[in-house]
């Protein structure tokens, strides 16, 4: 934060990226295309033998043999239940080529890869109790939680096995037959370019509860992204929106208010009218005063401490957003609580520059 010539050199290289972020971004294009048969199976049966593979999907060398073979076929007769096509036991792939398609990797099952994707990576929460913390727990890649019998902050209830309490157990009535990847990703659009960010909505999401922003086309790849060209979420600015319902948040289609499907109190707005906070805030604007003046998202965006924005095509320093991601990563990462950095790093009086002190810049 205080070398002054690399902030105008990133300045500059801003505006001449400015340009390039219309093509590489978009809002929301996830539309497969090629073969058929290299995503779906017909009968579940090819020579007499099960195609289906579930779990630990694609090999270093692109062949998909990994996994256990299964009888039982999956719905829209796909080759792979989610874990299982976006999935690779290689170490360190996180894209894999199929086709003309590029395949997303969540999760590595040989280690944590060290160019995961946006949302981190499953590996950590796949290897045990000790590890529950680090990741969501999900079905088909870790047990339940040890410690959580619920999504913390959720005061919503729902049955013991409703994805509100747990995403760990086995598709059923109680999570309406999703539960796991499709606890967060209730309806999936792989044939359709649609405004939905990532596949984010859920069961209330004809009455507009989905999430929309700008994605990066390689998934925030870490050779691909660069200063202008990474994810933008959308978030709000609970101030102007005023109490109104749950109902009403959902239809902000802001990141923070997804999280809150689950974490509902989390992301309550406790402490407005007094001059002190109850929770970490969320969906509030960055302030441009004081120690938040240092960090300006518009020319100097860390992905390790991001924002989201009231309008994520067009991202104004005065509409930054405060979101539930700035701290957290959502699937899995390296650190307890999904935090994108070490907290235990994050010393009062010994400034690193990183996580908490890039907002907060004078508490060192
Ligand atoms: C046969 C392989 C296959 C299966 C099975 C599969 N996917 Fe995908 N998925 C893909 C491919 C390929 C893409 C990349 C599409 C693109 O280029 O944006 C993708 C993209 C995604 C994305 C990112 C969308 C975006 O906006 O970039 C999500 C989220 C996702 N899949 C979730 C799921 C879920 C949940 C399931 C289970 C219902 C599932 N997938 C099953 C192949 C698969
Ligand atoms: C790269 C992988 C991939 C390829 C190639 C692919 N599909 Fe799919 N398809 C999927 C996935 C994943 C789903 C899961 C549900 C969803 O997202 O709609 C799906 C869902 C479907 C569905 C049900 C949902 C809908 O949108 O109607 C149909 C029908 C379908 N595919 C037909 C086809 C046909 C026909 C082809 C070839 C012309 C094809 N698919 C090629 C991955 C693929
Ligand atoms: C569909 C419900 C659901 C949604 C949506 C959801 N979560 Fe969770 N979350 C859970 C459940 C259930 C747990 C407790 C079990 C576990 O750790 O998986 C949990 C646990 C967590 C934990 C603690 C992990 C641990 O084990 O200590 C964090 C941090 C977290 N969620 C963050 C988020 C963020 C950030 C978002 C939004 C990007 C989000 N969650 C969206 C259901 C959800
Ligand atoms: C707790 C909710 C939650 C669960 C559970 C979850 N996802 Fe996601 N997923 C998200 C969110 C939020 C994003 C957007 C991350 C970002 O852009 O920072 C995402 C992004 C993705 C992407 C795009 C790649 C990336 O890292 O940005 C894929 C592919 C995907 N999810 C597939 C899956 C699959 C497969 C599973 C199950 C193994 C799964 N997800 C489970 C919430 C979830
Ligand atoms: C300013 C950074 C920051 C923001 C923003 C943030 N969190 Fe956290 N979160 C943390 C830290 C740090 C922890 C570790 C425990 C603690 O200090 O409270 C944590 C812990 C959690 C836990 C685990 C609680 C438990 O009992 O184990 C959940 C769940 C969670 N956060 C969800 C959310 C959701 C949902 C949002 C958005 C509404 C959010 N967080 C916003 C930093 C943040
Ligand atoms: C993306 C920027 C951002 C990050 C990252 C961030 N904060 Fe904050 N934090 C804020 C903003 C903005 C406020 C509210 C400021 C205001 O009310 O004017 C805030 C408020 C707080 C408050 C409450 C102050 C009060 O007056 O009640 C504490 C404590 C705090 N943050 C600690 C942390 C810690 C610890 C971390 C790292 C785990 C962290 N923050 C990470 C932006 C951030």
């Amino acid at each position: 934060m205080t070398n002054i010539s690399l902030s105008e050199r990133k300045l500059l290289l801003y505006s001449i990226l400015t340009l390039a972020v219309g093509l590489s971004a978009s809002p929301a294009t996830a539309k497969v295309s090629g073969v058929c048969g290299n995503c779906h199976t017909m009968h579940n049966s090819q020579d007499g033998t099960a195609v289906l593979h579930s779990g630990a999907g694609w090999a270093d060398d692109g062949t998909f043999s990994s996994g256990e073979a299964s009888e039982t076929p999956v719905g829209y007769l796909l080759i792979a239940d989610c874990v299982g096509c976006h999935s690779s036991t290689s170490a360190d792939k996180t894209i894999i080529q199929l086709g003309d398609n590029r395949i997303p990797i969540v999760f590595n099952t040989g280690a944590y890869p060290s160019k995961a994707l946006a949302g981190g990576n499953f590996y950590n929460v796949s290897r045990g109790e000790t590890y529950d913390g680090y990741g969501h727990n999900v079905y088909g890649i870790s047990e339940h939680d040890s410690k959580l019998m619920t999504a913390p902050g959720n005061n919503r209830c729902g049955n013991a096995n409703s994805c509100h309490n747990t995403l760990a157990v086995a598709p059923t009535a109680q999570n309406d037959y999703r539960g796991s990847c499709q606890g967060c990703h209730y309806n999936v659009y792989h044939h359709q370019d649609n405004d939905r960010y990532r596949f984010l909505n859920s069961h209330d999401e004809q009455f507009g509860a989905y999430v929309q922003g700008v994605e990066h086309a390689s998934w925030e790849y870490p050779d691909d992204t660069t200063l202008t060209d990474h994810n933008f979420y959308k978030g709000v600015d609970r101030d102007n929106i005023g109490q109104g319902g749950t109902l009403e948040l959902k239809q902000t289609q802001g990141i923070s208010s997804y999280c809150a499907g689950c974490h509902n109190t989390f992301h309550s707005i406790e402490g407005i009218g007094t001059d002190t906070w109850l929770r970490h805030p969320t969906d509030i604007v960055l302030p441009e005063e004081g120690e938040y003046a240092q960090y300006n998202p518009v020319t100097n965006y860390e992905t390790q401490s991001p924002v989201a924005w009231i309008n994520p095509a067009t991202p104004q320093r005065d509409e930054a957003i405060v979101m539930c991601l700035s701290c957290h990563r959502v699937h899995g990462s390296e650190h307890p609580d999904i935090l994108r950095w070490d907290y235990s790093e994050m010393v009062a009086n010994q400034p690193n520059g990183e996580g908490c002190f890039v907002c907060h810049t004078t508490k060192d």
